[in-house]
Formats: structure tokens, sequence, C-alpha cells
């Protein structure tokens, strides 16, 4: 299948008052056509702001792209101009968002945003069948009473409607790359399969390309064909699904896997989790982020790790992925 989208050595800087920090740095993924990729990594590791640089939605002026190129369809889309960029976005690309209520207009209707994006992507569409599509997508996303809510404004819904309602949205656009960050994460379990069955469905339909952003390994298992195992805004581990679950070498991959509770395992026992947290920004040092959490650090560590290829397509940056885990 055809490379959608290809990020090489993605850096990202933050300026707060105590100083400048890359927040994301060297990060390389592709995206294939009908094909979704997991970025995961714990809370703070740089995954919302990876998604956001691809849009040119990093706050600003704090947020800065400092190095990389992100090609897609034969454009870099760091490098776009601003009108560029609005064109790209929301036609080609989607994306749905952690905080729904950024994603929607205060000052309209559900429904007339809704049909807006049908207007622009349908145009063979006339009014009555774009008001029927709009119904069917809401009604797809488990909106119930849908005709009603098509005359409701934002705040008038609950969190979780309002996050089915932006995921309509990105879904109606019908684009080439959705980009998906922790949209499930608000909703209960049975909704949760509910958009991601959905989310499935219409790859099938179009290749759209996914990348799907999660803490959740679970869902990580579900949805996703390529994993990128992100910590401290640097790759630790990238693989496909299978030898993500089956084969994981970097330490950390191997503590997130172990951290999800498992039916086989026995009733009353404490979930093994990683130790400490990922390190703020005032904390990062040179070498390994991960050494300070990391059963097998080394002095080696004080270096940065750099690349080792582990098998075909299964990347590690980690000084000890041969050393048998302790
Ligand atoms: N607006 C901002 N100003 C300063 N630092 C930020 C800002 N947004 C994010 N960061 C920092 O960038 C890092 C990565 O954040 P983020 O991408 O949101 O993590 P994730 O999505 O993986 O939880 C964090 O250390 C966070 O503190
Ligand atoms: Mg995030």
């Amino acid at each position: 299948m055809a490379t959608l989208l290809s990020v090489d050595n993605l850096a990202v800087s933050f300026t707060t008052e105590a100083g400048c920090f890359r927040v994301v740095d060297d990060v390389s993924f592709t995206v294939t056509a009908g094909q979704t990729l997991g970025l995961v990594g714990e809370s703070g590791c740089g995954k919302s702001v990876t998604a956001l640089s691809l849009l040119g939605l990093l706050p600003r002026p704090a947020g800065r792209v400092v190095g990389g190129r992100a090609q897609f369809q034969g454009q870099d889309l760091l490098a776009l101009t601003a009108e560029q960029r609005y064109r790209v976005r929301g036609n080609k690309i989607a994306m749905i968002f952690q905080e729904p209520m950024t994603a929607l207009n205060p000052v309209y209707t559900i429904g007339c945003q809704l049909m807006e994006v049908y207007e622009l992507h349908r145009p063979e569409l006339n009014k009555p069948q774009r008001r029927e599509a709009a119904l069917a997508i809401l009604h797809q996303v488990g909106i119930p009473e849908a005709e009603a809510r098509l005359a409701a404004y934002p705040h008038q819904l609950s969190g979780g409607m309002r996050q089915r309602v932006m995921i309509a949205m990105a879904l109606a656009c019908e684009p080439d790359l959705l980009i998906c960050d922790e949209p499930t994460t608000a909703l209960d379990v049975t909704m949760q399969a509910q958009i991601l069955h959905l989310i499935r469905e219409l790859q099938q339909k179009t290749g759209m390309g996914v990348i799907f952003i999660t803490h959740d390994l679970g869902v990580v298992a579900q949805v996703c064909d390529q994993v990128l195992v992100m910590y401290a805004g640097r790759s630790a581990e990238q693989a496909g699904v299978f030898d993500i679950f089956e084969r994981p070498l970097h330490p950390y991959t191997q503590g997130l896997l172990s951290a999800i509770p498992r039916l086989e395992r026995p009733g009353k026992t404490m979930l093994p989790t990683i130790k400490g947290q990922v390190p703020s920004l005032e904390e990062q040092k040179a070498g390994c982020r991960f050494a300070n959490r990391c059963p097998r650090a080394s002095d080696l560590c004080e270096q940065q790790p750099v690349v080792s290829l582990a098998g075909e397509s299964h990347q590690v940056w980690c000084h000890h992925w041969r050393d048998r885990p302790s």
C-alpha cells in the first residue's frame, strides 16, 4: 500500500519561563493508506504535540517546529503557508481532539456545522440530502434523537455527546488522513467500541490512513497496524502491532505491557507498573531519557541511544535491547 504521510526527524521546542525545551526530538514515522499507526506513551510523552505540529496548530509563540519534514501527498506539511494549510486541514486531513469544545463553534448549531461540512465535501448533495446525511452520521456515532440535536448548540450537549459530534464531523469529511487524539477516552466502553468500529469501516471504504494517539494498549491491540512507542518526546520502539505485543524489546514497552490487567493473572496480585514518572521538561538530561526508571540502565545509558534494527520493520532505541528482560 502507498505511503500517505512520511514524517522525518520531527523536532518541536517549547519556550517557557524556565527555558527552551525539546518536547519532540527526532521522531520519524510513516502512515500507510488504509492502515492505522498508533502513537503510544504515558501522558506528557509528546503525542499531542506531534499531532498538532503536523497541522500547524502548536500554541504560538511558545511552540515551534525546529526540525524535520512531513511529506503528505507531495507537500511538506511543516512548510505550508497558512492558506495552504487551511485547505489541507479538514479537507485532506481531519483531526479529532482530546477536548471537543475547541473544535466546535459555540455560536452555530450542530446541524449548521455538520451540514456545512457536507456542503464543502459533498457539493453534489442538495439541502434535504445534506440534512439526511447529517442525521445518518449522528445516528452512526450513537447520538439519540438526532433530529432534535441538529438544532442544539454545542454547550447544550454533554461532553460525551460533543465528542461524538466532533467524530461525526471528522468522518463526514472523508479525509485521506485522520488524526485521532485519545478520541474515546471520555466515552464508555460500548460507545468506544462503536466509534472504533465506525472509523475502521470508513477506513476500509475509503483507504483513509489513521494516526491513533492513545495511552491505552488495549485499544492499540484492537485498531492499530503499526505502533510507535514514545517516551519523553523521543521514539522508544516502533514495530508492527504483533511484534509490539509478542516481542517487545524496549524496557519501556515491556513496562507498559506488564501494566495491562490480564485475565490469566491471579485475582489479588498487584499490577506491576513502571515506577516513577515521565521527567518534566526541566529534569531532562542528556542520554537515554528513560534511564532513571529503567531496570536495565547502565553507564552506557548516559549516551543517547541510536536506533537499532531488530527485525525487518522493528526499530528500537535502547542500548540494552539484546539483554534478557530482568
Ligand atoms: N503550551 C505548552 N507550553 C509548554 N509546554 C507544553 C505545552 N503543551 C505541551 N507542553 C509540553 O510538551 C510535552 C508533551 O506534551 P503532550 O504532547 O501534550 O503530551 P501527550 O499528548 O503525550 O500527553 C509535555 O512535557 C508538556 O509539558
Ligand atoms: Mg495528549
